[in-house]
């Protein structure tokens, strides 16, 4: 789909980049040629991706940090500089989230997602936002949101708050931050299956369940698959999509759309549908 070169030598943090949709686009973006910096809170999810990589001949850092803590997001960053000179990139895609029903939410339980999400995001942008302005050759920064920041959603009340935020911070920044050639934009995926988010979004005993309802709600038919998300992601880093910033991409095989006052009726058998629909024509 693109050039091998495409992100050649960029130097790109991914948040969360040991597990899931962070270890898909970072060895996505790993096969374009960028140098990857790995960070999320487990070493050992980080080393196993850092080997993928250098395995296949690219380079890659993996520095443990908590998002949630600035002094080791800074460590993280300056961990980085040390070791590539420089920072192109931030990716952020760490995130917490869980099912719950908000009347039953602690003060904590809203503070933990928020925490990991929103002021995450905020400690990571602002860090190597510094930096890219220090270095003063612009940048780009990516967060990963929802596509419930537009409409919000039943059960992950904390979740929803804390992603509408991180898209206004893009949008702000991509302002704000433009004077110095840095972007942000954002991507708001669906469903794309992944351990962590399944297993904590998807109650026990209902996986086939929720599958046969995600197909039968999404347009496309079927979940989305790492790869389409990490070209996306590729793409956007890409110097070639230097003219978009401030934007938020969905991918999500047309779900969010599903809102629409006679979409439902696409679930009816067309042959059915069609003698309806001739039925009501005015006769001639
Ligand atoms: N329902 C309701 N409340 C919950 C909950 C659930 N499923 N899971 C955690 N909480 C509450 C806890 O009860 C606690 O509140 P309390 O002190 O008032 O009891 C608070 O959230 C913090 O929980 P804790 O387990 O101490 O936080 P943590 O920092 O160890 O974990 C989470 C953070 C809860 C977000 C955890 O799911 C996580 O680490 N997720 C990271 C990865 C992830 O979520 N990936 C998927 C992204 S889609």
């Amino acid at each position: 789909m693109f050039r091998a070169d495409l992100l050649h030598d960029k130097v790109v943090v991914v948040t969360g980049g040991g597990t899931g949709l962070g270890r898909s686009m970072s060895l996505r973006f790993a096969e374009l040629g960028a140098r990857l910096v790995l960070t999320s809170r487990t070493q050992g999810h980080l080393d196993a991706v850092a080997a993928e990589i250098t395995a296949k001949g690219g380079q890659a850092l993996a520095v443990a940090c908590d998002v949630r803590r600035p002094e080791q997001v800074d460590a993280m960053v300056a961990a980085a500089v040390a070791h590539f000179g420089r920072i192109d990139v931030l990716v952020n895609n760490a995130a917490g989230n869980f099912l719950s029903q908000t009347e039953t939410l602690s003060p904590n339980g809203f503070r933990t997602v928020v925490d990991i999400v929103l002021n995450g995001t905020f400690h990571c942008t602002s860090a190597v936002g510094k930096q890219l302005i220090a270095q003063g050759q612009g940048g780009s920064i990516l967060s990963i949101v929802a596509t419930y920041t537009d409409t919000g959603s039943a059960f992950v009340v904390p979740s929803a708050c804390a992603k509408s935020g991180v898209l206004t911070m893009m949008r702000s920044l991509a302002v704000e931050w433009a004077r110095h050639k840095i972007r942000c934009n954002a991507i708001a995926p669906g469903p794309f299956p992944t351990e962590g988010a399944f297993s904590r979004l998807i109650p026990p005993g209902l996986e086939d369940q929720m599958t046969a309802m995600a197909k039968h709600r999404i347009p496309a038919g079927r979940y989305g698959e790492h790869h389409e998300l990490a070209n996306l992601a590729s793409y956007l880093l890409a110097d070639e999509s230097a003219y978009i910033t401030g934007e938020c991409v969905v991918i999500d095989g047309g779900e969010r759309l599903m809102a629409g006052e006679f979409n439902a009726m696409t679930a009816l058998d067309p042959t059915a549908l069609g003698q309806i629909f001739s039925a009501m024509r005015p006769k001639k």
